[in-house]
């Protein structure tokens, strides 16, 4: 069977990655989050004090960009691949709420983008890959064969997000998660390098009422469709 490259994209928040992690398991794809590589990037610019609530010292991460070094590694008991910041697991700590508050700003670096394209469009060279993100059927593989496009309402989104960091052992509030979703949306789209967009041909998917199953089984018909 043909290999194909599904992008998809969507505010944060809307499950695309466990959409994703489902559809490389069920067709023995790659996943590749790419959220977790601008996370990671994020956490090394906090640790290295180069962002901090007040300032964000974007020359410094940029000169030191050289020093970060990323990798997945499966990790067979969760069926998932885990990041790797440095040779170390930062799966647990880029996922925190004040990590989160952080990483759209990284994001909007034009040579953090840069950067990161290049080793995700590496990545994708030899197809069969399901890649999340924001940019992934603009930027990143505007070839795509399936594009998706996942979208949910705000308050949906930070109630999923909020149960997921509260069943880990984080204590958060309902109401910053929500303010998070919402500020990372704003500067997600905003922003002028690789803005959030539907990309062309992408299909559009509203998750605000469907369940797991369903969703799965949609896209699963898409994919049968482009194959
Ligand atoms: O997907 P996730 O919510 O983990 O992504 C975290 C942040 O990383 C996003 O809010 C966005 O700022 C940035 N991001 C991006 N481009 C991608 C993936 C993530 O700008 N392809």
């Amino acid at each position: 069977m043909k290999k194909i490259t599904i992008a998809i994209d969507g505010f944060s928040s809307t499950g695309k990655s466990t959409i994703a992690k489902q559809l490389a398991k069920e067709l023995g794809y790659i996943y590749v989050d790419t959220g977790a590589m601008y996370r990671a990037v994020s956490l090394y610019a906090l640790r290295e004090g180069f962002i901090n609530p007040e300032d964000f010292n974007e020359s410094d991460l940029v000169e030191n960009l050289h020093n970060i070094d990323l990798k997945f590694k499966y990790n067979e008991a969760l069926g998932f691949a885990e990041m790797y910041l440095n040779g170390e697991n930062v799966e647990r700590e880029i996922r925190t709420l004040e990590v989160s508050d952080y990483v759209s700003k990284v994001a909007a670096v034009p040579e953090v983008r840069y950067q990161l394209v290049k080793q995700q469009q590496k990545m994708g060279e030899d197809k069969g890959i399901v890649m999340d993100g924001r940019d992934i059927g603009t930027v990143v593989f505007p070839d795509a064969e399936l594009k998706l496009f996942m979208t949910a309402s705000p308050e949906k989104r930070a109630m999923r997000r909020y149960k997921e960091l509260i069943d880990k052992g984080d204590k958060v509030a309902y109401e910053d998660v929500l303010r998070n979703v919402q500020n990372r949306d704003y500067i997600d789209s905003h922003r002028e390098d690789s803005p959030l967009r539907q990309a062309e041909g992408a299909v559009a998917i509203d998750n605000s009422d469907m369940g797991l199953k369903e969703q799965f089984e949609r896209i699963l018909n898409l994919v049968n469709r482009t194959i």
